[in-house]
């Protein structure tokens, strides 16, 4: 077993630079078994849920190699089965999006019901809406989903709930249906442009992802792409927070798109924090202790949910009362227990956290009970006084290339050691 030691207080200075897009590889690395040819995706994030898709869909028949600098390359000619039984699908969520892209490439797929992080219900009747919708039978038994369709024909589904996990997997199963489907009430995460971006760069005809309608055309057969993904908004989006938790900071995150950004910008702006932009950098400077603020998680444009647990910590010795307002996901609070472990004053009700900044937190053993709460923990480690302890490293490794690593170049003491 391995946790994070981490010596708070010390302010962070330097650059560091933001790895690929975690969202958005998880959903290629399946999109690239569309085509029988070869796809080489670069950038990506040296992460546990990459790992996991890779073996995954080398168990399938796919050649995958992956080096050190994240390039990919996945040659699915001879993919054989679209019968998933490795077990490790339960580990990561976005395991579904083996069902779009097998069931458009074959026609039929089984797989275990996915798993993911323990933060709400976590349904996918949106998916299977659209599966269904697409001319697919969807049947679910003893724990797996199975879906077949002779021919797959576009639709005009129009989706209950804005689902970023839906709206992709639906547009990577239309790429080659009959005729054209059109998705209504879409996400628009930065994550479901990038895939659109992919397809169509494999041959597919999507268009108006980003907004609230995308259009498929399906094509007859997709090919190989070479394709970088985009930088991930969440992690700079923790970078940014990181920076800002203890004055004194002043950090320039690098290889990042302001646009995703704008949200969690506009809330350190409202706290008091400096924020610059400067091509694709951005410098977070702190001199004070944040201000309170209120915060609602909301679908892309909107502050993201993802990053609710970690500026939570920030909030929690800012100066005033904050209220966080979790519209997402009904059950992404379980990291406040750990913060008051630490000194935070946070109630919780139904989906409202109240927060009384303090004037310090103080170091205590903690327990990262999912990624983006670990994550928080960490920054509430940063800020604390005295030495914290993280555990349960295995979620921030799911989707976090190198945490500790980067945040020491900024300066941190922060090492990670077995016990
Ligand atoms: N929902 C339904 N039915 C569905 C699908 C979703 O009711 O069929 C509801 C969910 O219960 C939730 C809301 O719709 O209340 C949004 O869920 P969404 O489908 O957008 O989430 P997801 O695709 O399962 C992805 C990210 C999450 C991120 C959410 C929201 C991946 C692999 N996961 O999940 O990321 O929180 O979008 O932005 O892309 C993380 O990275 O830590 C993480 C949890």
């Amino acid at each position: 077993m391995e946790k994070l030691l981490i010596k708070g207080g010390k302010p962070l200075k330097g650059q560091v630079a933001v790895s690929g897009a975690k969202n958005a590889t998880v959903a290629l690395i399946p999109a690239a078994l569309l085509a029988n040819d070869t796809c080489v995706l670069e950038n990506l994030p040296q992460i546990r849920d990459v790992y996991v898709l890779k073996e995954i869909v080398e168990q399938m028949g796919a050649k995958v190699q992956m080096n050190e600098t994240g390039t990919m390359e996945i040659v699915s000619s001879d993919l054989c089965n679209s019968h998933i039984s490795n077990g490790k699908v339960k580990e990561l969520r976005a395991s579904y999006y083996l069902l779009g892209a097998l069931l458009a490439r074959f026609g039929e797929v089984s797989m275990a019901y996915p798993g993911g992080c323990d933060i709400g219900l976590r349904p996918i009747d949106q998916h299977i809406k659209g599966f269904r919708a697409l001319g697919a039978e969807v049947e679910i038994e003893h724990g797996i989903i199975g879906i077949k369709a002779k021919k797959l024909a576009g639709s005009h589904i129009f989706l209950d709930v804005v689902s970023v996990g839906a709206t992709i997997n639906l547009m990577i199963a239309a790429t080659m249906a009959e005729g054209t489907t059109v998705l209504e009430n879409v996400a628009k995460e930065p994550h479901v442009v990038d895939v659109a971006n992919f397809l169509n760069s494999m041959g597919a005809e999507v268009k108006g992802a980003g907004t609230d309608v995308i259009k498929i055309r399906g094509v007859e057969r997709m090919h190989g792409s070479t394709y970088m993904v985009i930088p991930d908004q969440i992690e700079a989006g923790t970078y940014m927070i990181a920076a800002a938790a203890i004055p004194g900071g002043n950090v320039v995150i690098e290889s990042v798109i302001p646009k995703h950004l704008d949200s969690i910008a506009a809330k350190l702006i409202e706290m008091g924090v400096e924020v610059q932009f400067n091509g694709d950098s951005v410098r977070v400077r702190n001199q004070r202790r944040p201000k309170s603020v209120d915060i609602k998680t909301l679908p892309y444009p909107g502050f993201p949910t993802d990053l609710q647990q970690p500026i939570t910590s920030l909030l929690a010795q800012a100066e005033g009362t904050s209220m966080i307002t979790e519209s997402i996901w009904e059950g992404r609070f379980r990291h406040v227990d750990e913060l008051k472990r630490m000194g935070a004053d946070i109630k919780v009700e139904g989906r409202v956290a109240v927060i009384e900044g303090i004037e310090a937190l103080s170091g205590a053993r903690v327990s990262a009970t999912d990624l983006r709460a670990g994550a928080a923990l960490v920054i509430a480690g940063l800020m604390a006084k005295g030495e914290t302890e993280v555990c349960n490293l295995f979620h921030i490794d799911r989707g976090y290339e190198n945490l500790e690593g980067k945040l020491a170049t900024l300066g941190a003491e922060i090492k990670r050691v077995k016990y």
